[in-house]
Order: C-alpha cells, then sequence, then structure tokens
C-alpha cells in the first residue's frame, strides 16, 4: 500500500533539526594541518576511475587519525592543488584510508598518473557524517547510482562490521552502463553476508550482463519494509536524489529518516572561503550530509 506522509512532521521537529545543529559541533582543531601521506597501492576500476589506498606517513598521525562514515578529506596533489574527495574505505581499517576518484579535471588526472609511492597531503576529515548509530533497530536502504558507491561504501562497511544493529539490509546499486558499475569484485563478498540484499541494476547491459536492466528506482517497486522503523542512505548525481527520495516518500519513509550527500565545489573545507555555500549553510561545515528533508529547505540545493 502507498502512503505520503505530510512533508512537515512537527512531532520530529527536534530530530529534523539536531543534524544542524551537530553539524556545528567544530572540528576545525586540525583542519589547517597537512598530513603527508603516500599512495600504497592504486587499483583500476573503470576507465574513469580509480582506487587510491593512502597511508598517513606519520606512525602517530595515522594510528589517531579516524573519521566517520560520509566525511571527506582534503587531497593536496603537490603542486597541483587540493580536492574534496569521501572517505571509501571502513573505519576499522587503520592503517590507510580508500579514496574512489574520477578523473574529470587538473588535479584528479594528475592522481591518475601517480603510482604506487607518490607523496600527498590529506587535510581532516571533514564535514557531518550518515548517522549510524540512530539508525540501530531499524530497516536500513543503501542507495547510490554511478560514483555514488564510493562514499556509500563507508555506511556499508560499518553495518558489515555491526551488522547485529540492523534490521533488514538493502544495498541497491545503479549505473548506466555495466562497465561503469564500480567495485564489481566485492558483490559477492557483500551478498555472502547475512541478511544483506544486494541489488545491482544497469541502463544498459552489455552481452554478458545478465543482471537487471532499468533505473534505480524500478528496485524499490519490490522492497517490502516496514516505513516507521526504515533509514536511507541516498548517494549520487544529485537528480538521482529527487526521484529516489519522491519514491521513498511514496513508500511512506520520513524525509528526516533519509540522507543525502551533497557535492559542491570547495576550496577550503573549513568555512573560510565561503566557496561552497547555499545560502548561510556550508556545505563543508553543514555537510556534505543532510537529511533529505534539510535539503528541501535549502534553495536551490538539487
Ligand atoms: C564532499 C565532496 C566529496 C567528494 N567525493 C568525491 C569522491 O569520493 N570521488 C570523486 O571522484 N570525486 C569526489 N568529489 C568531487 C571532486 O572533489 C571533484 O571531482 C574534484 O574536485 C575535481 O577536481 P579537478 O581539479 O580534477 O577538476 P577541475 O579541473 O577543478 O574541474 C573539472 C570539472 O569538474 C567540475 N567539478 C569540480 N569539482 C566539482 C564538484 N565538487 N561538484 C561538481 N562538479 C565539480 C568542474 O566544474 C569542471 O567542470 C567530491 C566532492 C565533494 C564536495
Ligand atoms: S569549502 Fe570553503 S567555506 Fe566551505
Amino acid at each position: 500500500m502507498k502512503h505520503v506522509l505530510e512533508p512537515y512532521d512537527i512531532t520530529r521537529e527536534s530530530e529534523m533539526l539536531a543534524p544542524l545543529d551537530y553539524n556545528r559541533r567544530s572540528r576545525l582543531k586540525d583542519t589547517d594541518r597537512i598530513y603527508p601521506a603516500e599512495i600504497i597501492n592504486v587499483i583500476r576500476l573503470t576507465e574513469m576511475e580509480k582506487l587510491f589506498q593512502v597511508r598517513i606517513i606519520d606512525d602517530t598521525d595515522r594510528e589517531r587519525f579516524t573519521f566517520l562514515p560520509g566525511q571527506f578529506v582534503m587531497l593536496e596533489v603537490p603542486g597541483y592543488g587540493e580536492v574534496p574527495i569521501s572517505i571509501s574505505s571502513s573505519l576499522s581499517h587503520k592503517g590507510f584510508i580508500e579514496l574512489c576518484i574520477r578523473r574529470v579535471g587538473l588535479v584528479t588526472n594528475v592522481l591518475h598518473k601517480t603510482k604506487r609511492g607518490s607523496k600527498v597531503g590529506i587535510r581532516g576529515p571533514f564535514g557531518t557524517h550518515f548517522p549510524m548509530d540512530k539508525m540501530r533497530g531499524n530497516n536500513i536502504l543503501l542507495i547510490a547510482g554511478g560514483l555514488g558507491l564510493a562514499p556509500l561504501r563507508a555506511p556499508i562497511f560499518h553495518v558489515i562490521e555491526n551488522r547485529s544493529y540492523y534490521k533488514d539490509v538493502y544495498i541497491l546499486y545503479g549505473a548506466k552502463e555495466t562497465n561503469l558499475l564500480l567495485f564489481n569484485y566485492q558483490y559477492e563478498e557483500w551478498e555472502r553476508i547475512a541478511d544483506i540484499n544486494l541489488r545491482v541494476i544497469a541502463e544498459e547491459g552489455d552481452a554478458n550482463w545478465t543482471g537487471e536492466i532499468g533505473l534505480i528506482t524500478d528496485l524499490l517497486d519490490d522492497i517490502q519494509v516496514d516505513p516507521g522503523s526504515t533509514s536511507a542512505i541516498v548517494c549520487g548525481p544529485p537528480v538521482m536524489f529527487k526521484f529516489v527520495c519522491s519514491r521513498l516518500t511514496e513508500m511512506g519513509i520520513p524525509m528526516h529518516r533519509m540522507f543525502v550527500s551533497l557535492e559542491r565545489r570547495m576550496h577550503c573545507g573549513m568555512g573560510k572561503c565561503c566557496r561552497c555555500n547555499i545560502g548561510s549553510t556550508y556545505t563543508c561545515l553543514d555537510g556534505p550530509v543532510f537529511d533529505y528533508w534539510s535539503v528541501l529547505n535549502l534553495k536551490e540545493a538539487i
């Protein structure tokens, strides 16, 4: 049965506003600091994306470096500049972080030419995170389109490593073409984990593709979850948020329990350069993770 909730549920106001409060919690203590780091491995994922394993060189700093799913770092390529990149690895890996990077412009093209042993810098971690603690006891829908699987990977690892905290877990992933699907070498491993339902869909399949064909929203048609105890994380291009979050709303999932990660051009990552503002909201400090209700209240956020 489809039912639509009123977008503003006054009884949940404090919960809805909470992200803006905790987002403001300052993490500025270490944000100016660049950790010298080294690329220890590069894995080619597709024509456009590579996975970089990056290790902070100083032992103490490496041991102390910690982050939460959804946060990002500023990755410096000496002589070329810095780019914001979501941390795509498990929190439990202490030795290195993984960054999945699409080559689109100056810095990312240089990065794609780097080899194991290249020196880079890391600032951060920055920004807000997916509230995994608040989702405990819920069903979880982890939904990604295209490169969105990069930021979604940290919450996926978190859920896998804390599987007993959550009820039914679905990973829904879609891409335009099958050769653009990221991390396909991990799907089998994710599926084998008890009770994690993985569905992968492509808009266009090639001759070898035996999976589903269609749009990511098609995958939601036959998902049966109790909307009263379901949370969703949605990562991907902004146009996807609208369609996926509208469909989730039709399923009865409240907007304050849908979380998205917004991307804006960023320079400092710490609320100083005014590059990432949406009105008075700084995507680097107040985001990049927002609940969908907050996103709809940010003018022209998507
Ligand atoms: C919080 C956050 C997390 C991110 N995580 C990832 C990630 O995990 N993997 C990844 O590959 N990329 C990620 N990005 C995007 C990445 O930062 C940009 O692709 C990168 O900065 C481009 O730098 P460049 O020098 O290669 O390209 P440039 O030469 O600066 O630009 C090339 C083209 O990309 C566009 N562009 C650059 N930055 C952005 C942006 N932030 N949003 C939209 N368009 C942009 C430019 O307008 C231009 O058309 C993230 C961005 C943010 C804000
Ligand atoms: S990136 Fe500089 S203010 Fe957000």
